[in-house]
């Protein structure tokens, strides 16, 4: 007979599990209080994706006299790049609906909540499994402050679908969404101001590769601002006043929105854990290397339980635990996760970062290639950007690599199996990459590692 499953939310790492718990030939239920597709679809990756998409391409079609286009007035028509980005994410939310109808998944609609550690209770309704899991996913963090309830202080759902295209912001946090929210916004022509509590934005990501993010962003006009503490939020008639300390000082800004950018946070309210005795910690399911629960044949996968929330980490671990749920052998290499941050051009890592390799003492070289040398980045991105490997002292394996540039966030996926495979520089180099790309510029910064790069003069590190 076969094993039944059921699966607590319908986002990417969700639907991922319950199609292959359907391949693995279980019987699969998922239950989804929303929208399938969860934050990433709905109201995270693929809608930014697209709105990022057409300030692109505005930006682009200002700048067009350079290229030889004669373009004339260029203009946003705001309400249509709304339903643009909506039409996108209904059909890919239509589509995941479509798959787990192709697989034979049921799909019930509304809030679960668990009976017992085989039990789940939705609409009055009692589903009964041997597997559970839990997929809810995480919502934006809120914090405290002076004006936190005014109308125009929003999470990043609202900054999806602002009436009206915005001509100022101030966005509270310099991490991911931040700053992705903060090149947006900028190329759609509002002044921004990004107000970070640490020392430096994008915390997690090599540092040489943020200095050269956060020198181009506000060469663009965003005004950064690190280490510094917001005060509060005032309104002042349609605008917000928003107030700051930075360097002992309280200054303001004024402007239309204030965006709160300051994490997330795992959905685990009432879903019965503690009726089943699931631990947690600070809201966040724990899970062991399987991503089973302290409750057997109970997993908690993505945002609700992984200190990473990545919509591929997710789907990753929705497929390692349904494949230990169904009795098979699953693969998760956990350590090696690309990173992917959609500035204009795009960022992406995955491995360590310089700071990492030096704080950890291991010892490592490093090549960088400027991507002025490269002939793809130049048509794309005007050359602006760098590829960054660092490998191992003595065997020369990779052990991370960042990249900011066009193309980044396709091009790590590269490194990802290089990785994977426990590649060496000499076997990036040996590998011929195809001219013209902007992936010519991963060989030639594993050249820069012996300081042999073919477009770049010589260094003098050989
Ligand atoms: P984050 O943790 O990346 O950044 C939050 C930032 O806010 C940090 O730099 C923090 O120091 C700062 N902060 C916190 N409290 C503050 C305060 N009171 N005043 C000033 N600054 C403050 O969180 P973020 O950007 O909200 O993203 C949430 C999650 O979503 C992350 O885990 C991220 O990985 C994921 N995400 C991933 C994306 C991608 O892969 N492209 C896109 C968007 C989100």
């Amino acid at each position: 007979m076969s094993k039944k499953v059921i699966v607590i939310g319908g986002g990417p790492g969700g639907y991922v599990a319950a199609i292959r718990a359907a391949q693995l030939g279980a019987e699969v239920q998922i239950v989804e209080a929303e929208n399938l597709g969860g934050v990433c679809l709905n109201v995270g990756c693929i809608p930014t994706k697209a709105m990022i998409h057409v300030a692109e391409g505005y930006e682009s079609a200002l700048h067009s006299s350079a290229l030889g286009l004669k373009i004339g007035s260029v203009e946003v028509e705001w309400p249509k790049v709304l339903s643009y980005k909506g039409k996108i994410v209904d059909r890919l939310v239509k589509g995941v609906e479509g798959l787990l109808k192709a697989n034979k998944v049921t799909i019930h609609r509304g809030r679960a909540e668990l009976k017992d550690s085989r039990t789940v209770v939705v609409n009055g309704k009692t589903l009964s499994a041997d597997a559970i899991i839990l997929a809810t996913g995480s919502d934006p963090a809120k914090i405290n402050f002076p004006g936190a309830d005014l109308p125009g202080v929003i999470d990043s759902t609202g900054a999806l679908s602002l009436p009206e295209r915005p001509k100022s912001m101030a966005i509270l946090g310099g991490g991911v969404i931040g700053i992705e929210f903060a090149s947006m916004y900028s190329a759609f022509g509002a002044k921004v101001t990004v107000i970070e509590m640490l020392p430096d934005i994008m915390a997690g990501i090599d540092s040489e590769i943020v200095a050269a993010v956060r020198g181009d962003i506000v060469r663009k006009g965003v005004n950064v601002l690190t280490n510094a503490k917001l005060t509060g939020a005032k309104q002042n008639g349609a605008l917000l006043d928003v107030s700051y300390e930075v360097g002992g000082e309280v200054k303001s800004v004024t402007v239309e929105k204030l965006l709160v950018a300051v994490g997330r946070r795992p959905r685990t309210q009432n879903i019965g854990l503690e009726a089943v005795g699931v631990n947690t910690e600070r809201g966040r399911i724990l899970v062991d290397a399987n991503f089973q629960t302290n409750v057997p044949g109970v997993y908690a996968i993505g945002d609700c339980s992984s200190p990473i929330m990545l919509a591929h980490v997710a789907s990753a671990q929705g497929v390692a635990a349904v494949e230990h749920a169904l009795g098979h052998k699953a693969a998760y290499f956990g350590n090696i996760i690309p990173a992917c941050i959609y500035t204009t051009p795009e960022v992406a890592s995955v491995g360590m970062t310089e700071d990492k390799l030096k704080t950890a003492g291991i010892a490592y070289k490093k090549g960088v290639f400027q991507l002025a040398g490269n002939g793809k980045s130049l048509i794309e991105a005007d050359g602006v950007g760098m590829v960054k490997i660092l490998a191992g002292q003595k065997h020369g394996e990779i052990l991370g690599v960042h990249i900011y540039g066009p193309r980044a966030t396709d091009l790590i996926t590269e490194a990802a199996l290089a990785m994977r495979l426990e590649a060496t520089v000499d076997e990036l180099i040996s590998t011929i990459h195809a001219h013209p790309t902007v992936g010519e510029a991963m060989a030639e910064a594993a050249l820069a590692v012996d300081g042999i790069a073919i477009h770049w003069p010589p260094t003098g590190k050989r």
